[in-house]
């Protein structure tokens, strides 16, 4: 059968859960809400919010072995048909997909542009990345096809051969680049100012926006509520410690993006630049800095690009996993054919969005004020991901039988550990999703 090794579903989960949530959107964050309060309250969410629904999604998972739909029926008490409807998370995984795989394509240049030049103001850095944007579409259409090929080439080859090996293969690597630049960030002087302005909390900074943004952060980088987490633990070994290999993703996961605050960070304060500068930090700041570096700053540059593709990657095919075993699953479908359904319809999809960033269709494909990227953006990370996860807090909570997931639990961990996360999942973390959702849509 096609499953995973127990090295091969860390390495995989840590893949899926590694990502531009990591390397690109955490930092950048934690600068506009102002460093050390803002990640004590993050690492808060990600061990009491994050690490429960991850364990919720591989239980359910687990005992599946199954795609989504049909894991939720088959640990329902009542084998309701119609927790089918679960299934509808794994939509969530395309869309993202579709605008994900847009961006990669945007560091995509910015890998190859590296080589040869960098923008030495942040004025022409801005202009650099607003026109990559919103005119060269033939580029980004080459990109996008590039990483669209990519990912359809690894998830066609399955579990074992497609998935684990990438994983097996760019992980080491991606963890081998981060080394080396924190290596050369330890270096440098500045290095000790993004320690004290990350470690140092400034409690005055958190309002209930930081709080918020803490929280759908933890939900974005551990790949929770779209199913990912629930697919790739159906194929871990029955007997395996879902756990224990949990908390491991958990601890990579966090490590891996206080590393990638920590170089970001210092080769801004470095160069005296601004931390706040929002998602233009990693496309319009770092370059300019590292053009002030020489022929190192090209190798930085390159590495660092280099890094985030291979994250980026790993988390793609992540995305549409849940996608490909529901339609096998669910219609009897070979793998091929879903890929063909599935590819298919994200690479569509990514197109849409990025040609609605452009200038010559951004006006055709503006919808209620929004262009059709911001609106896949927000339908997958602000409605559907946090409705999934509502629904599997629910479901765990209330239509499952207590027994049956405390025998799960127990046979890894203690009962005080079980009787944590049942608490939290029938209570605080529904309650704490359910919050975020609200304010997403406006209503408080
Ligand atoms: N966790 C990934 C990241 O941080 C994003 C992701 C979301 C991956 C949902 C899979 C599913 O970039």
């Amino acid at each position: 059968m096609n499953k995973f090794s127990r090295i091969g579903f860390i390495l995989a989960a840590a893949g899926s859960a590694v990502g531009l949530g990591n390397i690109w959107r955490f930092p950048y964050i934690t600068g506009e809400y102002g460093g050390g309060a803002f990640i004590i309250v993050y690492l808060l969410a990600i061990l009491f919010i994050g690490l429960t629904v991850f364990l919720a999604e591989a239980v359910i998972g687990q005992n599946g072995q199954s795609d989504v739909s049909t894991s939720f029926i088959s640990l329902s008490k009542s084998k309701n048909e119609n927790w089918k409807f679960a299934g509808f998370m794994v939509a969530a995984g395309l869309i993202i997909l579709s605008f994900y795989s847009v961006v990669l394509g945007w560091i995509l240049d910015y890998v190859i542009t590296s080589f040869s030049s960098l923008p030495t103001e942040a004025s022409v850095a801005g202009a650099n990345f607003e026109k990559l944007i919103s005119d060269d579409i033939g580029s980004l259409l080459v990109y996008h096809t590039l990483i669209a090929g990519t990912v359809i080439f690894i998830v066609l080859k399955g579990i074992k051969e497609g998935i684990e090996k990438i994983n097996l293969i760019l992980m080491p690597l991606l963890g081998l680049i981060l080394f080396g630049l924190l290596i050369y960030a330890l270096s440098l002087d500045s290095f000790s100012q993004a320690v004290s302005f990350m470690f140092t909390p400034d409690f005055s900074k958190i309002d209930s926006h930081a709080l918020l943004a803490a929280l759908g952060q933890a939900f974005f980088t551990l790949s929770l509520g779209v199913g990912t987490i629930l697919t790739y633990s159906a194929s871990l070994p029955k007997e395996a410690n879902f756990v224990k290999s949990s908390v491991m993703v958990a601890i990579v996961d966090t490590s891996i993006a206080l590393i990638a605050g920590l170089i970001i960070f210092t080769f801004l304060f470095t160069a005296g630049a601004e931390s706040a500068a929002g998602p233009g930090l990693v496309f319009i700041s770092l370059p300019v800095i590292f053009s002030g570096w020489g022929v190192l700053g090209h190798v930085i540059a390159i590495s660092f690009f280099v890094a985030l593709v291979f994250a980026g990657i790993t988390s793609a095919v992540s995305m549409i996993e849940p996608a490909l075993r529901f339609f096998i699953e669910r219609f009897n479908i070979s793998r091929r054919s879903a890929t063909i359904i599935c590819g298919g319809t994200f690479y569509v999809l990514g197109i849409v969005a990025l040609l609605s960033m452009s200038k010559s269709f951004g006006a055709e494909l503006t919808f209620f004020g929004k262009n059709a990227f911001d609106i896949m953006d927000f339908m997958s990370s602000s409605l559907m991901m946090p409705i999934a996860a509502i629904m599997i807090c629910i479901f765990l909570g209330y239509f499952v039988d207590k027994k049956v997931l405390e025998e799960k639990f127990t046979t890894h961990t203690s009962q005080t550990i079980f009787n944590i996360w049942y608490f939290l999942i029938r209570y605080l973390v529904p309650v704490a999703i359910i919050v975020l959702l609200l304010n997403k849509l406006g209503a408080i």
